[in-house]
């Protein structure tokens, strides 16, 4: 008698077991490829999506962020130690709580192809491993310039699609996850993930075979374009989600739109068997935490520009299909930037030099 319902029960749990997804860890892998003032974007597309995994609960030991990080404190920035991605300025990306695992010159592809593997010396530190397993989701996201099969590495060396589709066949052979999601934002992107062969991959990219991708505006005052328009259209749908969402990779991939990114933003899933409207974005944008967390009775810092952090704003649109075009062009609206109408700066300062007129011919008249 016992037999049917053991039997019964072994079905539902195989059924509940079926229905959600098997990870217990996420890992997050962040590169910016890009190094130089002129590539600010880049590095801000890369902060942007540390902050928004953080957000949903991924914790810095499981984020390996690669970063050329010259931006902050570049001598160019007029706003010393800070990145900023989106309008207005209101949302530091930099703080003070941003680890970055390698930096400079170790953003390198055989770094980055060591740290996938796992191919590393004893000698190096936890912080620039991917300690992840056979039941982790793992999330990769590359941006810098690139093109056909090819994303380069500060303008020195290439990784090819072949690298990255070799490197994640090792590391399922290694049992290094259980699903991973590969997100790239460079021109021809899609062409990046076009060699993958190895199970559970999903991989969306920003632009097809021959096309561009482009930045989404530029900051008058920064005086460069200050992040992608694919990665700010992902981030812009995400940041009203938190940890309990349920939308799907799908949900996100239906709102791709062309006449907004100005690409063909693209997805493949044939490699996985578990189809992106069966995959919640936190399986890998969040971490998987067994505890229930209580919100603080005041928002953390944080968390005070959600949902006002990524709203559009007008801006033009650049090619970002070489650094040299793109410098040209950069050049050019930087040139162009004290006679902008929409800087409030050089009124700031005439105000501000009014006021130390003012202030001096007062000290000057009563001084006699
Ligand atoms: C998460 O978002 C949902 C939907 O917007 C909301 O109902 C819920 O209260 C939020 N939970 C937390 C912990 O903020």
């Amino acid at each position: 008698m016992l037999f049917p319902w053991v039997c019964l029960l072994l079905g539902l749990l195989g059924l509940a077991a079926a229905t959600e997804d098997r990870h217990t860890n996420n890992w997050a892998v962040l590169v910016c490829a890009s190094r130089y003032w002129f590539n600010y974007r880049h590095m801000a597309n890369t902060l942007a999506m540390y902050r928004t995994i953080k957000r949903l609960g991924i914790p810095d030991s499981n984020i390996i962020l690669m970063l050329a990080d010259d931006v902050a404190c570049n001598a160019r920035n007029v706003f010393p130690a800070t990145v900023y991605a989106n309008k207005d300025r209101h949302l530091d990306l930099y703080g003070d709580n941003v680890e970055v695992d390698y930096r400079g010159y170790e953003v390198t592809v055989e770094n980055f192809l060591r740290l996938m593997t796992g191919r590393l010396s004893d000698n190096v530190p936890p912080n620039k491993r991917l300690l992840s397993d056979a039941s982790s989701n793992v999330f990769v996201y590359l941006t810098g310039h690139g093109g056909n099969e090819f994303l380069k590495f500060q303008d020195n060396e290439e990784m090819s699609a072949f690298d990255i589709a070799d490197a994640v066949e090792q590391m399922w052979e290694k049992k290094r996850y259980n699903k991973l999601l590969f997100m790239i934002d460079t021109c021809q992107a899609n062409t990046m993930y076009s060699q993958f062969y190895s199970p559970n991959v999903i991989a969306t990219g920003s632009s097809e075979l021959g096309e561009n991708s482009l930045s989404h505006h530029n900051d008058m005052d920064i005086g460069v374009a200050v992040i992608d328009s694919f990665t700010h259209f992902v981030l812009e749908y995400i940041e009203p989600l938190n940890k309990t969402s349920r939308n799907t990779l799908q949900n996100l991939f239906d709102t791709y739109d062309y006449d907004k990114i100005h690409s063909t933003a693209g997805v493949s899933s044939h490699l996985s068997t578990t189809p992106p409207s069966e995959i919640l974005i936190t399986d890998f944008f969040g971490g998987v935490a067994g505890v229930e967390v209580e919100q603080p009775a005041t928002a953390p810092e944080g968390d005070v520009a959600i949902g006002a952090g990524w709203e559009s704003s007008e801006g033009a649109f650049h090619r970002q299909d070489s650094a040299r075009t793109f410098r040209k062009i950069a050049t050019t609206e930087t040139a162009g930037l004290p006679f902008t109408p929409t800087s409030s700066t050089p009124i700031r300062g005439i105000l501000g030099a009014a006021v130390l007129v003012g202030a001096a011919a007062l000290a000057f008249s009563h001084s006699r």
